[in-house]
């Protein structure tokens, strides 16, 4: 038996799952060590950049908390060998993107930067170790992590026989509200055999969660819950998605319908709003896995059930670019347009799978050229993720993109605002003032129901806003 109080954590992973995570651990257990490591040696530098307006993801109330505990209890290191030795606790919280080559592409997660891991940790760990999943992988992951860890040890002889507990801690945590998130979760679900590993993490939690709401199961039960989770999740966009459409064509209201169907408290009225298609790094990724377990098991019905919610998603995105070509007579070609929002959801830096994208990329390859405002993210991270450098020329000698930086320079000789993320300062915006610098017709394309559309027409745009009827 081991002592099972936890002294020093290790969090392996310094994204935007294992940064806002131990932010919140370091403020609720000041006697625990804290070491967050990452083989991005620059994302570490960022962490322990003194002007915390320089931390590599953006999230309210994270600066606050790094200020606080950084080099306290708090720290981030690239030094993994000295972090994962002194730890009794590791959490695993890097990346596990959608294989994009070999078995199971397109589908399924790459579990390569877990397998590294969890190498890592059979190299450098002392004694017991209590190994932690909380990035989310595919059910069954935590079987392989032991595999690993039982069978790639090198012990010296001098060194007493390492051991490991393995357990699934999925987290719940949706970016830009994440602080909130983690300080009152819904529940926090832990999953695993061995009692004394899980007592211990349930002991952490205690410190600031109500024991009520910590669900202990078994470990399939935890990694099946985080896929299933997100797809009903998704599933929800994906169907309020599909009834806009419909709105559109039948002159119902999708805000109308929204609240008439929230307020049936077995429907609830949370996640109900519809947009340009739901993006963010879980969603997609998660909804593929489960469609790459159930092909496994030879339920196909039950794979393609969970498919059409991605592919509804993708039908949105194509949809949006396709009638802002059609309202715009036909054509973007040579058109300056302004999008407002490149984040796929408001209050975050991150772009991860963002529908803005591909509705960017499809208008740009139509001839469009873009004048792209986002308050948070930047030229670099747009020009990766467009795939198209800033000063590329088309053949017009003209720039395709360019990264605006307020709204009002955005929109410079625009034909068009296209909103795609819903950034507060998007939803008080003097479209009277705004109009004098575009080209008429000016268009008003609002995909996230965030412009008054009297105050629009009155300033005089033609708007057209998701789920809502348009002759
Ligand atoms: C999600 C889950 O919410 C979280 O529990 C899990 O841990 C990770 O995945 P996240 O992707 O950070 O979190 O953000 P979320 O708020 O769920 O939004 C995902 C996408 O759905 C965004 O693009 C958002 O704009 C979109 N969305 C959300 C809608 O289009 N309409 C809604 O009503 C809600
Ligand atoms: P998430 O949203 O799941 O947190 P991120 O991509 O933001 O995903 O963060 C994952 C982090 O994990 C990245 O900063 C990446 O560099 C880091 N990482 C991946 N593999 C390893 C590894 N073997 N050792 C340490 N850090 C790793």
């Amino acid at each position: 038996m081991f002592d099972n109080k936890i002294k020093n954590i290790c969090c392996i992973g310094a994204g935007y799952v294992g940064g806002p995570t131990m932010a919140v651990f370091a403020n609720h257990c000041p006697y625990i060590k804290i070491t967050v490591t990452d083989i991005n040696e620059s994302r570490i530098n960022a962490w322990n950049d003194s002007d915390t307006s320089n931390l590599p993801i953006y999230e309210p109330g994270l600066d606050t908390l790094i200020s606080l505990y950084r080099n306290k209890n708090l720290f981030f290191t690239t030094n993994i060998k000295e972090s994962i030795s002194n730890a009794d606790l590791i959490f695993l919280s890097v990346n596990t993107p959608t294989k994009t080559k070999g078995i199971g592409a397109g589908k399924a997660s790459d579990l390569k930067w877990i397998e590294a891991s969890a190498r890592q940790i059979a190299k450098f760990s002392k004694g017991h170790t209590i190994v932690v999943e909380k990035s989310t992988l595919p059910v069954r992951t935590a079987k392989t992590i032991e595999n690993i860890l039982s069978e790639s040890q090198e012990i010296d002889n001098n060194e007493e026989k390492k051991t490991f507990s393995v357990l699934s801690n999925p987290e719940f945590l949706s970016e830009g509200n994440a602080i909130n998130d983690l300080e009152k979760p819904d529940r926090v679900l832990i999953g695993g055999e061995d009692k004394y590993a899980m007592n211990s993490l349930v002991d952490l939690y205690l410190n600031w969660v109500p024991k009520e709401k910590i669900i202990l199961t078994n470990i399939w039960s935890s990694e099946l819950s985080k896929l299933t989770a997100n797809a009903f999740l998704a599933q929800r966009i994906s169907s309020i998605n599909a009834i806009s459409a419909l709105c559109e064509a039948t002159g119902a209201d999708i805000k109308q319908v929204s609240k008439a169907i929230g307020m049936d408290s077995r429907i609830g009225n949370k996640f109900l709003f519809p947009g340009p298609g739901f993006g963010g790094s879980c969603f997609q990724k998660d909804i593929l896995n489960l469609v790459y377990l159930c092909e496994y098991y030879n339920l196909h019905e039950v794979a393609a059930y969970w498919e059409e919610v991605v592919n509804i998603n993708n039908w949105q995105k194509d949809r949006i670019f396709k009638l802002i070509v059609l309202k715009l007579f036909g054509t973007v070609f040579g058109k300056k347009l302004a999008i407002f929002g490149f984040s796929f959801k408001a209050n975050t830096n991150d772009t991860r799978n963002s529908a803005s994208i591909k509705i960017c990329r499809n208008l740009i390859d139509e001839g469009a050229i873009l004048s792209i405002y986002d308050p948070k993210v930047d030229n670099n991270q747009i020009e990766k993720d467009l795939n198209l450098s800033l000063n590329e020329t088309s053949s017009r000698e003209k720039m395709l993109w360019s990264r605006a930086n307020s709204i009002q320079s955005a929109v410079e000789d625009c034909h068009a605002v296209i909103i795609l993320t819903e950034w507060e300062e998007f939803k008080n915006i003097s479209w009277t003032k705004l109009i004098k610098k575009m080209k008429r017709p000016a268009w008003i394309f609002d995909t996230r129901s965030v412009v008054d559309v009297l105050k629009a027409e009155q300033a005089g745009f033609n708007i057209w806003q998701i789920g809502n009827y348009t002759s």
